[in-house]
């Protein structure tokens, strides 16, 4: 048996891979495009390993995810391939319209085509499992309930409409052509190999390096944090079990503004690896502009998949943030290496002369 992976060299997906081979024997292919945010050295590890199969390529080509899912017979897809950054979004939506739309819809018909040829006990167990964001649901007031499967879809940036879009897709798909498919919609992530271009290892990496820590606006929009392998564990158990045609939020129930996670990083850190001065990485908050279009609250109630699944997060955000604090202290090379472009270099030349 065989699962197909896609985004799996980004930061959730590389971590569900490992920690799914670390549990299971069974074989996954990994196909993904390689964009700036993937990155083959977070799966350095399974380099010697024969149940990794890694192919460098796009979601939306539509041949080569025919041909991947026929030739490994893979019996269920885990699609984390997207564009995730909200600032790049509105920079430069293009790339989200073509990867998380068009790209989805591509995957969508290539899984669809392959489903089709399946005989019936193949076409029952299969799924397709789409892992998506909080985002979709839009902004909480302060006293708002957190958002339930039920919410209405009010996504606000050209990233979440992205998604959005692409959760209907999916959503489509099974009530038209009854393919068998399961969302998540999961809050913030964090852990170990989260590109430094987001809030926390950018804080952190930013304090080692004594450089300003920028907290957009006030600092006080809310996010829900989860530990990145309690979302790996979620979509494990979702695939596993989740009802077809169903969606799960997926959250941690930690609640906090971004100025109290990035203070939280800093007595952490001048804990375990104080200044020379002496001073607290707190002196380095500089407050700058906000974000167009900042969603001020999300939360998620977690509940239903609690309730039907039994899943739980295993850290709570004060263990999950030290956790993910001493990772990046003794991640420095992996660090060093995203930000100087040498992997970038690496991934041209080594790619120049290969096809997927
Ligand atoms: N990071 C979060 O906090 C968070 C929270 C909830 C949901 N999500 C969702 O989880 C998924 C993974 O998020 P992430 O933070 O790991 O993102 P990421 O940006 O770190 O990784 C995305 C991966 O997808 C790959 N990719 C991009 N376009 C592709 C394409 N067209 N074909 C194949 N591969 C492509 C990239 O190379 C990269 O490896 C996304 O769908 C995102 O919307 C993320």
């Amino acid at each position: 048996m065989t699962i197909l992976v896609t985004g799996g060299a980004g930061f959730i997906g590389s971590n569900f891979v490992l920690d799914w081979l670390a549990a299971s024997d069974e074989a996954v292919v990994n196909l993904d495009k390689l964009t700036y945010a993937g990155n083959p050295e977070n799966l350095a590890s399974l380099r010697d390993d024969a149940r990794h199969v890694f192919v460098k390529g796009d979601i939306g080509d539509y041949a080569l995810v025919l041909d991947l899912l026929t030739r490994h017979r893979v019996r269920a897809v885990v699609n984390f391939a997207a564009e995730s950054h909200v600032d790049r979004s509105i920079h430069g939506p293009e790339d989200f319209i073509q990867t998380n739309i068009l790209g989805s819809f591509r995957l969508l018909e290539a899984v669809r085509c392959y489903w089709n040829g399946l005989d019936d006990a193949e076409k029952n167990a299969f799924r397709l499992l789409h892992v998506s964001t909080d985002e979709v649901y839009g902004s909480l007031a302060k006293t708002d309930p957190p958002f339930a499967e039920s919410n209405q879809y009010q996504p606000n940036s050209p990233y979440s409409a992205s998604k959005a879009a692409s959760d209907h897709l999916v959503r489509a798909y099974h009530h038209t052509y009854g393919l068998p498919v399961l969302t998540t919609n999961c809050s913030n992530n964090y852990g170990p190999y989260h590109f430094p271009e987001k809030l926390i290892p950018l804080c952190i990496q930013n304090a080692l390096s004594g450089k300003p820590l920028p907290i957009y606006g006030d600092g006080q929009q809310i996010r829900d944090w989860l530990y990145v392998k309690d979302h790996c564990s979620a979509i494990r158990r979702v695939l596993e079990a989740g009802r077809v045609g169903e969606v799960y939020n997926v959250g941690g129930w930690n609640e906090k503004a971004n100025l109290e996670v990035v203070h939280t990083l800093c007595a952490i850190l001048d804990e375990l690896q104080p200044r020379a001065d002496g001073k607290s990485y707190a002196e380095q908050i500089t407050y700058v502009t906000d974000r167009p279009g900042h969603d001020r609250r999300y939360a998620i109630d977690a509940g239903k998949l609690e309730r039907e699944l039994g899943w739980k997060p295993a850290e709570s955000f004060e263990t999950g943030i030290r956790k993910t604090v001493q990772w990046y202290l003794r991640h420095q090379d992996w660090v060093n290496n995203v930000l100087s472009g040498d992997y970038q270099s690496w991934l041209d030349k080594n790619y120049a002369n290969r096809h997927g």
